[in-house]
């Protein structure tokens, strides 16, 4: 006797959740000639992932009195990990012989269905540690063909009755070309905690090669590495060839000054090192890209904030000109070749640090940004930070821009992974919080939450700087299912953390 009880979380009570469990609880209990049990939380949907719901306490005693227990719920809005997390915090290890976990994604938008994959691997895994755990995706479009995607999922679900090891889609194989750098390090981290294979191409010219040692002791999981530059196209053939189902594109040099005084320097490295890349992503059959954009492909804002419709504006320097340059080499080989898959992330201004302040941001020599200014200000490494404007049309005079907190940043980077696979073409997104802050705000909330003091003067406004400009993530965050979770205290205080951990 196999006795079932299927919990479904947030369920229209009947509707296509709660068929999916009892679907799926019937396979399990046939095996065992046992019976179903179906819990529907439809009446706690609100409450149900408070841990002292009582609520929950009487679903806890009737899960412990069965051999297995189904978990049902949309995977929308985080539905189906708030369940496990409320199984997860209640489970005593008594009497389950195993768990079947069905995320049921909403498969009217790929994005809502495949997004959530990112953040559900870890609570699978989780999960799988504490008991033995099979896992079955549905999508409710997929309906009317449940008990095909049952069959398919069925020659090995009984292995949960034999204690098997959580099952989950297929890791994907990445290859990320700058992963030693500040953001591509972020997302390295990302991807191996979302447990993905990634193999990282870096010629080491603007970071250490500490950072890849560094994300193995965060991640317990060390990338493997090929040293190269983009500009050698034998090179990059090589490192393409090693059968990745997508490309993390970062490498890139992005200094405004440099590429005024340097512009063949960033036509070779960000262009031409860029058309090399997808050459050899071509010739072997890669055709998933996550690329770096920015927001200075929009120019001087003429509205803010601002949308990914705004028009590209005339580029301000020719490192600006070449992310333009970039986006519609990337539009066009989505027109010419449908099959390609392109992500184009327009990053506002990252900022801030790995929480563990083992990675961060590590500039060679004097930086030109403001947040690695104002760490090394305040560790004494520099006298003072120049406030470049006090004059311009905001309200305290200062530039304003969209800080993001690099490790939101690099999480829009999986989800943006997510969205592309199962969705083919060129899209664009921004990736802000949408929040403005002045120089002087950033100034003063750094101060405020390191206890640090920055010595500061005003100085003239830096040639080619726009007044302000913020970010409209709501695309992001509508076709992602992403946002930026940090706000600015975060940021200043993980850059702290990294600045005054070295
Ligand atoms: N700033 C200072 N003092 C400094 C450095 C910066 O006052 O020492 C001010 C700037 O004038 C600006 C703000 O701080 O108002 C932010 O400057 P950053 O250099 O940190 O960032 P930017 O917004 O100028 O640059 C960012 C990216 C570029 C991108 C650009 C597009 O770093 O890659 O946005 O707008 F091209």
């Amino acid at each position: 006797m196999i006795d079932v009880v299927a919990v479904v979380g947030n369920p229209r009570p009947g509707g296509r959740t709660t068929r999916v469990a009892q679907a799926v609880a019937a396979r399990v209990a046939a095996l065992g000639s046992g019976e179903v049990e179906t819990i529907e939380l439809a009446d706690h949907a609100a409450r149900m992932f408070d841990p002292s719901d009582p609520a929950l306490g009487e679903v806890t005693t009737r899960v412990a009195g069965a051999d297995v227990a189904v978990l049902a719920s949309p995977t929308y809005k985080a539905s189906f990990t708030g369940l496990l997390k409320a199984f997860l915090d209640r489970y005593t290890g008594d009497g389950l012989a195993g768990v079947v976990a069905v995320p049921v994604m909403l498969g009217g938008s790929p994005a809502h269905s495949l997004a959530p994959d990112t953040q559900l691997r870890p609570v699978l895994v989780e999960l799988g540690a504490v008991v033995p755990t099979r896992s079955v995706y549905v999508v409710d479009t997929e309906m009317d063909r449940l008990e095909e995607t049952l069959d398919r999922w069925w020659s090995g679900a009984e292995a949960v009755l034999r204690g098997c090891s959580v099952s989950l889609p297929p890791p994907m194989k990445i290859l990320v070309t700058g992963g030693a750098g500040f953001v591509g390090s972020h997302t390295v981290v990302e991807l191996l905690e979302a447990g993905h294979e990634v193999t990282i191409l870096d010629d080491f010219s603007n970071s250490e090669r500490s950072v890849v040692d560094r994300i193995g002791r965060i991640t317990g999981k060390r990338p493997a590495v090929v040293e190269g530059d983009i500009r050698n196209p034998s090179a990059l053939d090589s490192a393409v060839a090693g059968g990745y189902d997508a490309v993390f594109h970062f490498a890139a040099r992005k200094s405004v000054a440099e590429s005024v005084e340097e512009p063949l320097l960033y036509y070779q490295v960000n262009v031409t090192g860029t058309v090399n890349l997808l050459d050899a992503m071509s010739r072997h059959g890669v055709r998933t890209i996550v690329f770096s954009s920015s927001c200075t492909v929009y120019g001087d804002p003429q509205e803010l904030p601002v949308t990914e419709d705004h028009p590209f504006g005339p580029a301000a320097n020719p490192y600006g000109r070449t992310k333009q340059m970039m986006e519609h080499a990337l539009m066009d080989l989505a027109a010419a070749d449908p099959s390609w898959r392109i992500a184009s992330l327009r990053y506002f201004n990252p900022v801030g640090a790995h929480p563990s302040g083992l990675i961060g941001e590590d500039p060679r020599g004097v930086p030109d940004n403001l947040m690695p200014y104002v760490t090394r200000v305040a560790a004494g490494r520099l006298p003072e930070l120049r406030i470049f404007g006090n004059d311009y049309p905001t309200p305290d005079g200062t530039g304003v821009r969209d800080y993001v907190h690099v490790v939101d940043l690099a999480r829009g980077h999986l989800a943006a992974l997510d969205y592309v696979v199962g969705s083919s073409g060129y899209h664009a997104w921004n990736l802000g919080t949408g929040q403005g802050s002045s120089v002087l705000e950033l100034v003063e909330t750094f101060q405020r939450v390191t206890g640090r003091t920055v010595p500061y003067r005003f100085a003239p406004r830096r040639p080619g700087d726009v007044a302000a400009t913020w970010a409209d993530p709501s695309k992001a965050e509508r076709e992602l299912g992403w946002k930026a979770k940090h706000d600015l205290a975060d940021m200043c205080r993980d850059a702290w953390r990294w600045e005054s951990s070295r």
